[in-house]
């Protein structure tokens, strides 16, 4: 077939197609471009075609077919007739399409915000290559300390890192508003560490703000409550927090955080290594030089902040034994989380 023949038997097809009723519709479709229909058997044939006009031949054909297929939609013939019956038959199984599941990180993060929301807490968000300022300096962290070490966190020369903490997101917030401030800031987070069961080089962290003016002093105890209400709605009723002390350097004072063990009650079990409760958190009241750092005056303002670990809640609220298992995307494995 020549080009031109093409162009006329292309013109006939869809003068044919464009006269046709119904049932004539679904005979022509048969003989375009059924399996065994002349569009088809001309693709077949499209090897013996010398190479040169090839792809012009093709291109011809291929649009004869579009024309074809788009005449016959507009009949309503668009599909072939085996569908037709398919639809047809009401009875016929539907067809099945799996959906997907939200990653357990991301139910933690959705659920953490769903709580800290009815707190008055909103989500405040910051770049995860940050400074040394925001990361350390406005942090109050000495300049020896380990964390700054090269060996520690990933550098991009002097003054550029990848975050090693959602800390960092708390400066932002402060120098950019002014008290009252109520936020939390979910985020991924870096440090040099090797991956085991309990460690990742990039892991999850939800910071959590709370400063307001002199004539609203902030304490410990209303931090304890904050964290009591969440572990409730996160781990279940009953589990309680207690605090430890310890030190970081942007709070004093400075507490860890526990949370009684969801699965035995306290009693002790391998889940809380028998202790009866499991770290989730670091926190404390905000340390005056931190206030001074982000230009507030530390004896108008108070507050208090907290971090603690996606993949920790996520580990301990889902049972998962291994950190690693949250970052291969088995779908045996999400699926079951969902
Ligand atoms: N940034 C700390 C860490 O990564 C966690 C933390 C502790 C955050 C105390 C805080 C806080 O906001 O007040 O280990």
């Amino acid at each position: 077939m020549t080009l031109a023949e093409l162009e006329s038997a292309k013109e006939r097809s869809l003068a044919e197609i464009a006269a046709a009723d119904a049932a004539a519709v679904q005979t022509l479709r048969v003989k375009y471009v059924g399996r065994n229909g002349s569009i088809p058997a001309l693709i077949k044939a499209m090897k013996d075609v010398p190479k040169e006009e090839r792809p012009a031949f093709g291109k011809a054909v291929q649009a004869w077919k579009a024309a074809v297929e788009d005449a016959l939609a507009a009949k309503g013939a668009g599909q072939d007739g085996a569908q037709a019956k398919i639809d047809a038959d009401l009875t016929m199984p539907g067809r099945w399409h799996s959906l997907g599941v939200k990653h357990p990180l991301t139910k933690v993060i959705e659920e953490s915000a769903a709580i800290f929301a009815r707190l008055g807490f909103t989500v405040a968000d910051g770049p995860e290559l940050e400074n040394k300022f925001n990361n350390f300096t406005a942090l109050n962290t000495p300049v020896h300390h380990p964390s700054m070490d090269r060996s520690d966190t990933f550098w991009f020369g002097d003054d550029c890192l990848l975050r090693t903490q959602t800390s960092p997101v708390q400066i932002r917030t402060m120098i950019a508003n002014k008290p009252p401030i109520r936020v939390i800031c979910p985020g991924r987070t870096y440090r040099r560490d090797t991956t085991d069961a309990t460690h990742s080089a990039n892991f999850h962290q939800i910071e959590g703000l709370y400063v307001d003016t002199k004539d609203k002093p902030v304490s410990l105890a209303d931090l304890k409550s904050v964290l009591a209400y969440f572990a409730r709605e996160m781990m279940g009723e009953g589990v309680t927090v207690r605090f430890r002390p310890h030190f970081f350097p942007f709070t004093e004072p400075s507490v860890e955080v526990d949370f009684s063990c969801h699965v035995c009650k306290g009693k002790g079990c391998g889940v809380c290594k028998q202790s009866g409760w499991i770290e989730v958190a670091g926190a404390g009241m905000v340390d005056p030089r931190v206030f001074e750092f982000v230009g507030y005056d530390p004896s108008e303002v108070s507050g208090y902040a907290f971090g603690f670990g996606v993949e920790r809640i996520a580990m301990i609220k889902y049972g998962i034994p291994d950190i690693r298992w949250l970052y291969e995307n088995d779908l045996r494995f999400l699926s079951q989380l969902g």
